[in-house]
Parts: C-alpha cells; structure tokens; sequence
C-alpha cells in the first residue's frame, strides 16, 4: 500500500508529478495556505509532509500527526519548524539547499544595485512625467557600487556566492560569521575577503547585505544600535530572513535619510502588513521573498524536495537531512 503525503501547496511538476506516482497524495490547492488545524486535518494519516517556510510545524502540530515520519521542506531556510521536537520524535526533516544559491545571490545582486543607483526612483521619475530637463548634473544621484565595501554577515553557501560576484566590481569584501571552514577560507582565499566583527563590518562597509539563517542568536541581530552604527549614506539589503532586521528600527533609519536605500526581499511578517511603515518609504525597494524564485531554480528544488520525502519514506537516508541525529534516536 502506498504511503499517504500531503503536499501544502502546488510545487512546480517537475517534483509533484514523482510524489503523485511515489505515493497517496493530497495537494492543498487554495491560494490561501492553510492553516495549522487545516494541516492537521488533512494530514493526520500521512507518513510525509511537504511543507513551505510559511507552513507552522510546531510541537502541537507535529503531536496531532502520528504517523508522520519525514517533513520535507520546500527551501532552504527551516526557521517555521521545530527541528528539536521533530527529532525527539524520529521524525526525519529535509530541505533543499545548494541548488538556490546562485539564484538567491542574483537577487541579492538586482537589490544592491537597484538600491544603490535608485533604480526604482528612476523608473517612476520617468513614468510620473518628472524627466522634464535632459540631462541633470545633479539628477538621481546614487552611490558607487564598484570599488566600494561589501560586508556580508554570515558567510554560508549563499553569501560566498555573492562575495564572489562581488569580485567583479572590484569591491573590498568584509564579512562577519560564528563558523569558520572551508567555505570562509575559501573566500579569504579567492576573493580576498577579511574576516571582522558585526560592528567593524557596520561602520565600515558601503553595502551590508545579510545572508543568516533565522534562529535565537540572529533574531533582530540587526537593531536600531547596529543601524547607527552604519555609515551614513550606506545601503542594507536582506535576502535571509525579515525577523533579523529590527523592521521599525530600520524605517527610522530610512526616513531620516541615515540610510541612503535598503532592498527588502524577506519581513517579519508576510506578506507584508497594510499597515507597515516601510511601504510609505519611497528610498527602500520591496519584493515578496522571490529570491529563489527562478524557473529553473524552483523545479530543482520541487526534485529535490520529491527525492528527499521518497528516500525517507523508503528507509532510506536523504541527500539533504537537517536534522541527522534522528538515525542515532530510537
Ligand atoms: C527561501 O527563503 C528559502 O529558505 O528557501
Ligand atoms: C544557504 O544555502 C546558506 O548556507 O547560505
């Protein structure tokens, strides 16, 4: 008898079509994802689970599914599930990192430069009518990205990639990180990067872009005392996680001009509150978390994600487990 799945929203063929034939799947079709009692109602039989980071797996879901044995997170970043609980139950958790990176590092790119020159600015300055004089020595003046300092906090798979792109504006890379490996020296050794504090890589940098994973040491790392420890003029962009930036701090710092411009793909809430400040600001660029969101990118992660849940659920160990001491438990 095939295995029951439920799959909490439409993923791209390329891996709900082998979920379909691997097992008995249900597939959360609303627009509206669904809420915590609606995932346990249609999963309370499953072995598996596909989930999305904006899915809460928390101790109290995971208690009412008794048959689960592998959540398999369509991302990256698992800051929406409790590992530690998930672990104590034997239940094995996945994600699908690695084929993202560059995807996310381009969008990182798109931010810094859109923030930095004012792209935004320029295109509505256009299309509002305001270009009447043809050329302005002082018109939308923005900052220099080439030669400029890039600090990136943390210094993972995703911010090497952007360290590495930042080699071709001949930019002085800074960076910030608790782990030091072969990824970290890598950079220091091929793209001259140097290692500092958080707060020698806030006063110093031109551009500071964040490349954490959520978790209690990162939460709100980022707050209004990081925020004036910036340079005046300077730009932030965050592609990781919208809870790692104080987001009431750092209006303040957009509105009084002590940052030039921001780009924002991730928030403390999303989608995005009617009522944030951050939408009456016109120096900060604002995307709906689509930095993974490539054609290519997100069928290789809905494969990832397939091939991770079928190795589970087949007694199998998964290319990609988050949590690997659920095979010494039990
Ligand atoms: C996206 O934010 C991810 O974690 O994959
Ligand atoms: C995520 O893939 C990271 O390690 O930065």
């Amino acid at each position: 008898m095939k295995e029951k799945v439920f799959v909490t929203r439409e993923i791209p063929s390329e891996g709900l079509d082998i979920i379909r034939s691997n097992f008995e799947t249900t597939v959360w079709q609303p627009e509206v994802p669904p809420t915590r009692d609606e995932i346990v109602e249609k999963a309370k039989d499953c072995a598996g689970l596909v989930t999305l980071l904006t899915d809460p797996i928390d101790s109290v879901v995971l208690q009412s599914l008794p048959n689960l044995k592998v959540i398999a997170q369509y991302a990256v970043g698992f800051d929406n599930i409790d590992v530690e609980f998930a672990t104590s139950r034997g239940i094995v958790v996945t994600n699908t990192p690695g084929v993202l990176t560059e995807t996310t590092a381009d969008l990182t790119w798109a931010l810094i430069m859109a923030a930095a020159r004012g792209i935004p600015q320029a295109d509505r300055y256009v299309k509002e009518g305001k270009w009447k004089v043809g050329w302005g020595p002082m018109m939308l003046l923005g900052n220099d990205v080439y030669g400029a300092t890039l600090g990136v906090i943390g210094m993972g798979r995703i911010g090497s990639a952007v360290a590495r792109r930042a080699k071709g504006f001949s930019m002085k890379i800074l960076y910030a990180d608790v782990f030091e490996n072969e990824t970290t020296r890598n950079v220091e050794r091929e793209f001259g990067a140097s290692r500092t504090d958080l707060e020698t890589l806030l006063r110093k940098a031109d551009i500071v872009t964040i490349h954490v994973p959520l978790n209690p040491d990162t939460r709100e790392m980022i707050g209004e005392k990081e925020l004036n420890m910036m340079k005046p003029g300077a730009v932030l962009v965050n592609t990781s996680r919208g809870a790692v930036v104080n987001e009431a701090a750092l209006a303040d710092a957009l509105r009084s001009g002590h940052l030039r411009g921001a780009g924002l793909d991730v928030f403390n809430e999303e989608p995005l509150q009617e009522d944030s400040p951050l939408l009456k600001l016109r120096n900060v660029i604002l995307t709906p978390h689509i930095a993974s969101a490539s054609f290519a990118t997100r069928a290789r992660m809905a494969t990832m994600c397939a091939e991770n849940l079928t190795a589970a659920l087949g007694r199998e160990r998964p290319p990609n487990v988050v949590n690997p001491e659920v095979f010494h438990v039990e």
